[in-house]
């Protein structure tokens, strides 16, 4: 049975909240085009400064064997190891500016709204989302063209989950470790920082 980590929550919080996490184990069954447009409609809907909607989205399914290749090389050999068991993987990237010439200085902020908002909408069909910043940065500019004016900003892949056993020992035991988080009053202020909000 595919591995739950539920968060273990200190205040309530929505079901795709608590239900979502970053497993390694993804089994290849493909995901359709629609779930998969589906996503990106949520992506899509995230909110942005000035509405720059500054996130760009590469994509490559395991069906179109030479792209996934293609894909795959750009990820760093740690991450290779899980990400490739993946059905789709991919990356984001975020565009500089705001209109032509005015440098947008959310735009990393922006992206990664949009990445939550797919990242959550994923959930409603099973399906995980795994980050990843190990990937070579130069090789997807070079494979991809990407302009100087966008960042790469991370990778990904995307899929159902599967086995934990599927992967090697390391990451087998790494996908049951406990997920944690800091206190919300470690990172919630008011009057001055670092004053708790309790
Ligand atoms: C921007 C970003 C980069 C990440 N890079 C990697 C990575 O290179 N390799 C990896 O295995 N996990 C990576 N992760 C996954 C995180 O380690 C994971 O989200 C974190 O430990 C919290 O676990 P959870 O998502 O299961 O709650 C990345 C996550 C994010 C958001």
């Amino acid at each position: 049975m595919p591995i739950k980590k539920p968060a273990e929550l200190n205040h309530k919080v929505n079901k795709l909240i608590e239900n979502r996490w970053s497993p390694r184990a993804f089994d290849g069954k493909s995901i359709s085009k629609d779930v998969l447009k589906s996503l990106f409609e949520a992506a899509r809907w995230a909110p942005s400064c000035n509405n720059s909607q500054p996130w760009r989205f590469i994509i490559a399914l395991k069906e179109n064997e030479d792209e996934y290749n293609k894909a795959l090389s750009c990820f760093n050999d740690r991450n290779q190891r899980w990400v490739k068991n993946a059905p789709v993987i991919g990356f984001v990237c975020a565009y500089q500016f705001m209109g032509e010439d005015k440098k947008n200085r959310t735009y990393f902020y922006d992206t990664g709204m949009a990445m939550a908002q797919l990242t959550l909408q994923a959930l409603e069909y099973n399906l995980y989302i795994h980050q990843a910043g190990g990937v070579l940065l130069d090789i997807v500019r070079e494979k991809y063209l990407i302009p100087e004016d966008v960042d790469v900003v991370c990778g990904f892949g995307l899929g159902y989950q599967g086995e934990a056993d599927i992967l090697p020992d390391e990451l087998s035991e790494r996908e049951l470790q406990p997920r944690k988080r800091n206190p919300i009053d470690e990172f919630v202020f008011t009057s001055q920082f670092n004053n708790k909000f309790e």
